[in-house]
This record gives C-alpha cells, sequence and structure tokens, in this order.
C-alpha cells in the first residue's frame, strides 16, 4: 500500500484538501453511532470518532489560514452524527450547528485509527542498534552540500547514532557552517563552539592531552546536548585516536548478562557535578534512563565529573559493582568502534545514545585540534522531514 511523504506544511495541516496524491478515494461513508465510517477505493475501511473528526476540521475557522496552527479547542463532546456525504473522493460532513468540514481521502487513509496500536506517525529512519563490526556510513563533505547526501547523513545519524563527513576542507569554522545548515549551534558553558587541543590551564579533561574513556558531555545538565559534532583540523600527534560505543546496545547487552545491574544502573539516580570558577552545574539523575517501554532513552556516563556518591550505605557495594560491569561491558573491543580522524573529518554523533573517548596522545609529536559544537535532534529530525518533502 503506498503512503505519501509529508507534504509541506501548508498543506500538512491535518485535514486540508491536499491534492490527490498516491492513495485511493473514498468510495462510501456513513455516520454509525458516534463515528463515520469510511471505505476507500482499495476496500480498506476506516473508523473515526465524531470528535476526533471534529477536532481536525481543517476550515479556516478551525485552522489558522496562514500558520495552519490549530484554532478550534475540543472542550465540547460531539454527540450528534453529522450529514454524511462523499463529493468526488472527499468525505464532506456538515454538523448539527451547521459548520462543515472536508477531509482529504489520500489524509484520512494515511491517518486511519486502530484499536490497540497509535498509528505510526512519521518516515523517519529507526534506531538500529550496531552490530559486532559495525562502520559507520561515510559522506563525502561535497555530497553533504547537496540535499541527497545531507539527507544520507541525517539519516544515517539519526539511525546508527553516529556518521562521519569526510574530504573536507581544513578550514576554521568549518563546523559552525555545516551545524548552521541545520540549526543554530547549542551553547553551552564551554561556549557555541569549542576548540578541542591540549590549553594551558584546561577546565576540562578534554582540554588535555590524557586519554579520555568512553563518556558521554555534559551529563550533569538537565538536558544534556543531543548531538555532538567534531571536526578535525590537524591530529599530527601521536595517539588521540577516537573511540566510540553505542550505549544503548550496550545496555541492552547488560540487561541480557546481568539484570540485576542493569536494573541497579537504571532505577538509581546519582549525582553528576562540573565545577570551576564560573559555573557549578549539577544534576541528580540515572545512568541508564528508560522510556516507558522501559527501553534505554538516554545514557549519562562521565566518570570525571561524576560527583560523590550518595546513596544508602547499603546500595553502595552493590552499585560500583554494577558501574563496573558496565564500563567493562562498553570498553570491550566487540562493542568499541575506534579509528583516527583525519583533517578535513567530522563525526557527528548522538550524545545522549553513543559514548565517545580518545586515546592519549602526545602533545611533543605534533599538534591536535578539533573543533566542536552541539545541535538539538529536534532540529536534526526537522532538517530531515524538510530535505524529504
Ligand atoms: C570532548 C571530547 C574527544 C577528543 O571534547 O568532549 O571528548 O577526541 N573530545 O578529543
Ligand atoms: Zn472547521
Ligand atoms: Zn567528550
Amino acid at each position: 500500500m503506498s503512503v505519501t511523504t509529508p507534504s509541506p506544511n501548508t498543506r500538512q495541516a491535518m485535514g486540508e484538501l491536499a491534492p490527490h496524491v498516491d492513495g485511493p478515494a473514498i468510495v462510501d461513508a456513513v455516520a454509525t453511532g458516534a463515528r463515520v465510517t469510511v471505505d476507500w477505493a482499495d476496500g480498506t475501511r476506516g473508523h473515526f470518532p465524531l470528535m476526533w473528526l471534529r477536532d481536525h476540521c481543517a476550515c479556516s475557522a478551525c485552522r489558522h489560514p496562514l500558520t495552519r496552527e490549530r484554532l478550534f479547542v475540543p472542550l465540547n463532546d460531539v454527540v450528534e452524527a453529522p450529514a454524511v456525504t462523499v463529493n468526488d473522493g472527499v468525505l464532506q460532513l456538515v454538523w448539527n450547528d451547521g459548520h462543515e468540514s472536508r477531509f482529504d481521502p489520500v489524509w484520512l487513509f494515511q491517518r486511519r485509527l486502530e484499536n490497540g496500536s497509535d498509528t505510526p506517525a512519521d518516515p523517519l529512519p529507526a534506531r538500529r542498534p550496531w552490530a559486532t563490526g559495525f562502520q559507520p556510513t561515510r559522506i563525502a563533505h561535497r555530497d553533504f552540500l547537496q540535499t541527497e547526501g545531507e539527507r544520507a547523513w541525517l539519516e544515517a545519524l539519526l539511525r546508527d547514532g553516529l556518521v562521519l563527513l569526510d574530504d573536507g576542507p581544513i578550514a576554521d569554522e568549518e563546523v559552525s557552517r555545516l551545524a548552521g545548515r541545520i540549526g543554530p549551534l547549542r551553547a553551552t558553558n564551554f561556549g557555541a563552539r569549542f576548540d578541542v587541543r591540549s590549553k594551558p590551564n584546561p577546565n576540562n579533561a578534554a582540554y588535555t592531552a590524557i586519554g579520555l574513556a568512553l563518556h558521554t558531555d555534559l551529563p550533569n545538565w538537565r538536558q544534556p546536548p543531543d548531538i555532538q559534532l567534531l571536526y578535525c583540523l590537524q591530529n599530527e600527534a601521536e595517539g588521540g585516536e577516537s573511540t566510540f560505543a553505542d550505549g544503548f546496545a550496550v545496555a541492552e547487552a547488560l540487561r541480557e548478562s546481568d539484570p540485576d545491574a542493569f536494573r541497579l544502573l537504571a532505577e538509581t539516580p546519582i549525582d553528576f557535578r562540573f565545577q570551576d570558577e564560573e559555573h557549578d552545574i549539577a544534576i541528580r539523575a540515572p545512568i541508564i534512563q528508560l522510556d516507558a517501554d522501559g527501553r534505554p532513552l538516554e545514557i549519562r556516563f562521565n566518570n570525571w565529573i561524576r560527583d560523590t556518591l550518595r546513596l544508602p550505605l547499603e546500595r553502595i557495594d552493590a552499585w560500583y559493582a554494577a558501574y563496573r560491569r558496565f564500563w567493562q561491558l562498553l570498553h570491550d573491543p566487540r562493542h568499541q568502534l575506534e579509528f583516527a580522524l583525519r583533517p578535513g573529518e567530522m563525526v557527528a554523533f548522538d550524545n545522549r545514545r553513543v559514548l565517545h573517548g580518545r586515546q592519549a596522545f602526545d602533545p611533543s609529536t605534533g599538534k591536535r585540534h578539533l573543533q566542536g559544537t552541539y545541535l538539538d535532534l529536534d532540529l536534526l529530525e526537522s532538517r530531515l522531514r524538510v530535505l524529504s518533502r
């Protein structure tokens, strides 16, 4: 059954009459009790509660004619069935107060309601856990500047939580220009755009030459940055290879091998805290946060900004054992991806799913310089929907 891609906002607005794209016409519709039953030309039948239909009316009184945003507020129950007609494949309803609603057949077809399940929302790629030997998608810089390349880059990032861009210029701020195509840079206490290199008087382990074990950035924030971009400008020093692990896949591996440890990390909030001369940013949250269905939603893992462990005495030893177990699994070669970034390459990853790190480097052997920034996932998804129109 063919389902059309989403149309631009002006047409996607619920119920508004879209041109007849790809999809069956309505051949019959009747009001039965508190619903309207609709039959399409391909034999599909759908049922729509009266209240739902009234709520989704797209006339200019129910939706703002310019912004297409909803004006109708569903405060009164609709109990009386409307007069139903099908005109040229379009469903027309006249409510008992005289209000008229028209529904495009394809729009309605794509939003058929089912008992016991939500209708699927969006054509965004589903998350795919890394399998052993996972190799990230690579998109050339010049392709990223074209719609298809950028789309492939976005899809890989949403699906795998990590994607590479290569063959880019060695240009200051290129990371900001690339990120700026997608949305405003997400600023943090390290600035909207940060330089990763060993610095005198560093306020962050990343700004030294030491190795960084796998971590997520800024788990001490209520809302850590969603997407991190690291653009390599120089990498001549010995060492400094980048490492990554799919935190969701490893959390599932932990659940499998040690369910008690998994549960403990998911159910026990701990403290994260960053302090320097100007800031003191702290939050209490679990290492593995689960969604309403019990699936990993977010990983917060950063050993150097883990604060004092304040737990009931009897849980301390078990918590350390669980943490150690997760640490070992994350750093297990089966779950790790390692490569050296070359100048002109940029890695982008989902900071709330994928952990990153680096091997120590020796600054006396050459320079290493990355420029980084963060983006909000909402704007990545938005960009993909817009490019998919
Ligand atoms: C960071 C970081 C990794 C690197 O800046 O948050 O983890 O490769 N950098 O230097
Ligand atoms: Zn209306
Ligand atoms: Zn980091």
